[in-house]
């Protein structure tokens, strides 16, 4: 009826249209621009509880697939690993049980009021301070730490930062243990087998822990002791915008005769990377508890630390009576000798490049022999993580939660790539191994293997690197800037053949990041 008399009056017909076409016009380019992003948004949800092990898609890296049934890349929540042979549980993965424990830690983490330079700031303490207190071990060592959570609602875990531990003992909360809840304890158990400088934090909620100071400093020394005469840690850390040298904003003074050679330890606990550099010679003895083979003398450059990073320096206290300073931070030092060196050396215009310092040594295997190859590309886009709409980090194009599981064997030989196309600096960091870099943008490292746990990646940087995957299990390799973590810049490694009981999220309100 309305068709044959618009026909009649097409006139009238038009005018009679135009109201509707006006409701129906708008309401349908609604539904074109709200539909997708309906979908998009749905499709970014977590569920309530989930294994990390159904998360994003498989990546083999080119490797062998062993599994016929697994994902592809492109789907949502699909790296279902549907093994052939029956699967062994990561919670197997520990030290001999029957060994006893050589160093024997009992730590008590609390949430609390801070004292900082004067002013309070909520945050966490790990035996009533922040930072916790230092475990030192010897090479060899079976560490003991009796972790147990007084009062930090959300719970908490601990995380050996740099130390390539069995699986089970990780820390990562609803991956390689439940988060520890108010009253509750965990024992980790673990072998110190590399002498070098690490350290410890929370996995659960990890952002806001590890900056409220839910850490400590861990050190092993090798059998043999080290060649200098102090040796001494440097935790760098900014509580509510005030930063800190051990827990207190002000210089660390190290008393120190004339002539004497330092150790030390500078860890980076912080989102971001800093900068540190002195009034004389050091050397760069360490990076990331691995040794530089054959350091040299370095005048008037800086060292950069990317987040969760360790630098190990040696200086020598001049015997003129005058002492070193070593700035963190414009604003905090390590002053090591007898009074003076007040005043802030200026800071260098450049950096001392790893890809170059040191000498050459074998790295004990060899990258060109790679059975795996992975891309792990840094973008931004828009679309939802977690259900919020924004600008997120991307990875291989992909926002979380459909980011890539690198999928590898025991014994592969992995290269990866790491290009960074986000804008922002990136401290990449894989739990469980060190990795050694290759070449930085297409340039061959040509120094000291460059061994590293976390790596600072500038915006335009790409890196190749290399490791063993000589470590089962399922490991976080994710931003160390611990905000963009908790924004979705997480993926992980796996190996084939081992699944995790835990759930993200569950029972236990697991939130790793
Ligand atoms: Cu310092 Cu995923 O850790
Ligand atoms: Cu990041």
């Amino acid at each position: 009826m309305t068709a044959s008399s618009s026909r009649r009056r097409p006139t009238a017909g038009v005018s009679s249209g135009r109201p509707v076409l006006k409701v129906v016009l708008p309401i349908l380019a609604t539904i074109a621009i709200v539909a997708p992003l309906a979908w998009l948004w749905q499709a970014s949800r977590v569920p309530g509880s989930y294994s990390v092990m159904d998360m994003g898609y498989l990546d083999y890296g080119g490797g062998a697939m062993h599994d016929p049934a697994g994902g592809g890349p492109g789907g949502h929540m699909q790296g279902h690993v549907h093994h052939s042979e029956p699967s062994r549980l990561i919670t197997d993965l520990v030290v001999d049980t029957a060994r006893p424990a050589d160093v024997r830690v009992d730590l008590v983490a609390r949430q609390q009021t801070l004292t900082v330079g004067g002013r309070s700031v909520s945050g966490f303490t790990v035996n009533g301070t922040s930072p916790g207190p230092e475990i030192r071990a010897t090479q060899g060592d079976l560490i003991e730490v009796h972790l147990r959570n007084d009062s930090v609602a959300d719970g908490v875990t601990l995380h050996w930062h740099g130390v390539d531990v069995p699986n089970a003992m990780d820390g990562v909360a609803g991956v390689t243990q439940d988060a520890v809840p108010i009253g509750g304890e965990f024992t980790y158990r673990f072998v110190a087998t590399q002498a070098g400088s690490f350290w410890y934090h929370s996995h659960q909620v990890s952002n806001p822990q590890v900056a409220g100071g839910l850490l400590g400093s861990l050190v092993v020394t090798p059998k043999s002791g080290i060649a200098q005469q102090v040796d001494v840690s440097a935790i760098a850390h900014t509580y509510g915008g005030l930063r800190t040298i051990n827990g207190k904003a002000e210089d660390l003074r190290v008393p120190v005769h004339p002539g004497e050679r330092v150790r030390v330890r500078v860890i980076n606990t912080d989102n971001g990377p800093m900068t540190i550099w002195t009034n004389g010679s050091y050397r760069l003895l360490a990076v990331d508890g691995t040794d530089v083979h054959q350091p040299t003398a370095v005048t008037g450059r800086s060292v950069t630390l990317t987040a969760g990073a360790r630098a190990d320096l040696e200086a020598q206290v001049p015997g003129d009576g005058t002492a070193v300073r070593i700035q963190l931070s414009k604003a905090t030092a390590v002053v090591i000798g007898p009074q003076g060196a007040d005043v802030p050396p200026p800071q260098p215009d450049h950096d001392l490049d790893l890809l170059t310092y040191g000498s050459p040594t074998p790295l004990g295997f060899d990258p060109a022999q790679a059975t795996r190859r992975f891309d792990y590309l840094v973008g931004r886009r828009p679309g939802f993580v977690k259900g919020r709409p924004g600008m997120w980090w991307s990875i291989n194009g992909h926002l979380f939660p459909n980011v890539p599981m690198y999928v590898v064997r025991e014994g592969d030989i992995v290269v990866m790539h790491i290009e960074n196309r986000s804008g922002e600096v990136h401290p990449m960091h894989l739990h469980g191994h060190h990795v050694v870099v290759l070449a930085r943008n297409g340039v061959a490292a040509s120094g000291s293997p460059w061994w590293v746990d976390s790596l600072n990646v500038l915006a335009k940087e790409s890196y190749d690197v290399a490791f063993v995957a000589n470590n089962p299990g399922i490991w976080m390799d994710h931003c160390h800037n611990l905000k963009h973590a908790a924004q979705g810049m997480v993926a992980h490694l796996m190996y084939e053949g081992f699944d995790t009981p835990y759930r993200i999220a569950g029972p236990a309100d697991n939130q790793p990041e």
